[in-house]
């Protein structure tokens, strides 16, 4: 009986131990799996920037993933301030141009990481008719309007309408594009929604809608320079355009109205090509655009799926892959660069230490009838996204 009862007691402690040998090594799982979800959380810190002369508090948004990614973003013209990405070593750095201050960002700047609208790129004359209606848009490169205006969305102060964080971390801007703004019709309303995931992805998605028929093609203005390294130019990156032609240019960039074929010309980068290797080739494009400033007439079978443009710097083995659902992307390689931006600690960017892959609808389509529309209506919604992901190669 004694053994029995000794038995009994026996299984029972030895029941009890591997009872709670299971619970303790569940807790330690729960903590682990905790420990993950906490580092596997893309965040987004608020830290306020400094104030416009107009007494507009300007805020500074960072996104951070685990991979070493950060995104800053400030709410001034929706400007990328900073993209930080690893190279293959795992070393972070920055690979746009910016500037240290919210003073700098605030001078005149060709456009240095900002939210392009309400019309990327030119418009002939500045001029363009909806429903008999002609509307004169401001000339801010005379006799043409770029990028909006004198007062595009690169200049403007945009309001935080939503910050979120968790999975991906994301930031939703919106302004109001009053009536008549710069020449365009309508009130539009827009939000520019910047996301960054945990694979080292930047999305940007663009939405839109107006009370009057308008005009409407938004844009990114980040120059990227994938080497990290501002003082070299970024004529040794490979590229790869998925595109037969281009829009061709007369001598102000403005489109003659024919999409011309690429092959066999400095154009082609349907093969891996360096943006050094054809871009002193005597050829007329090249003269009118100073170098690779034109938009390249996508071959986008499956929107927001194909990877429409490739940009790589062997070096650091930054690979950059851009897919959108934008029909052109302008590739410009920095022409105008001329040596007098201030770098972010000292120096100053200079001739083509930074490239440009704006996704978009094609220059001048409110005067051209063959180019896909840019008009939006009322009741309308623009939607539009394009994704810049990172990776090592
Ligand atoms: C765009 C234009 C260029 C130039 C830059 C900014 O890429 O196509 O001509 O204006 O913006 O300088």
């Amino acid at each position: 009986m004694n053994v029995l009862k000794r038995e009994v007691f026996r299984l029972v402690i030895i029941s009890l131990t591997f009872f709670m040998v299971q619970c303790k090594s569940r807790q330690a799982i729960n903590k682990d799996i905790l420990k993950q979800h906490l580092s596997t959380e893309v965040t987004i810190e608020k830290v306020p920037y400094g104030m416009t002369p107009n007494g507009d508090k300007i805020n500074s948004y960072k996104l951070k993933n685990k991979n070493g990614m950060e995104v800053g973003i400030i709410t001034l013209g929706g400007i990328i301030t900073d993209l930080i990405v690893p190279n293959k070593e795992g070393i972070s750095e920055n690979v746009v141009i910016g500037f240290n201050s919210l003073e700098e960002y605030l001078k005149p700047n060709p456009y240095v990481g900002a939210i392009i609208g309400r019309y990327g790129n030119r418009i002939a004359n500045g001029k363009f008719s909806i429903d008999g209606n002609e509307y004169q848009l401001t000339l801010n490169r005379p006799p043409h309007s770029l990028h909006g205006g004198e007062y595009g969305f690169n200049r403007v102060v945009w309001k935080e309408n939503e910050v979120k964080s968790g999975a991906v971390a994301s930031l939703k801007l919106s302004y109001l594009s009053k009536d008549m703004e710069e020449g365009y019709p309508g009130n539009l309303q827009v939000f520019v929604t910047y996301t960054l995931t945990q694979e080292n992805q930047l999305e940007v998605f663009y939405e839109a809608t107006t009370d009057k028929k308008t005009v409407v093609n938004l844009t990114q203005h980040s120059y990227f320079n994938l080497s990290g390294d501002f003082s070299k130019t970024i004529l040794d990156h490979e590229i790869t355009l998925n595109s037969d032609k281009i829009v061709a240019i007369n001598d102000n960039g403005i489109p003659t109205g024919k999409l011309e074929d690429l092959t066999h010309t400095p154009f082609d980068f349907r093969t891996p090509k360096t943006l050094g290797k054809d871009i002193e080739v005597k050829n007329e494009q090249l003269k009118r655009g100073n170098g690779y400033d034109h938009c390249w007439v996508l071959n986008n079978a499956e929107k927001g799926k194909t990877v429409t443009a490739t940009a790589y710097d062997k070096t650091s083995g930054r690979l950059m892959e851009i897919t959108t659902y934008e029909p052109g992307i302008q590739l410009y390689t920095g022409n105008f660069l001329k040596g007098n931006l201030p770098m972010r600690e000292e120096g100053f960017y200079e001739h083509r230490t930074g490239f440009c892959f704006e996704t978009q609808h094609y220059p001048d389509s409110p005067n051209q009838k063959d180019f896909p529309t840019t008009v939006l209506r009322p009741g309308e919604n623009y939607k539009t996204k394009t994704t810049f992901k990172f990776s090592i190669k």
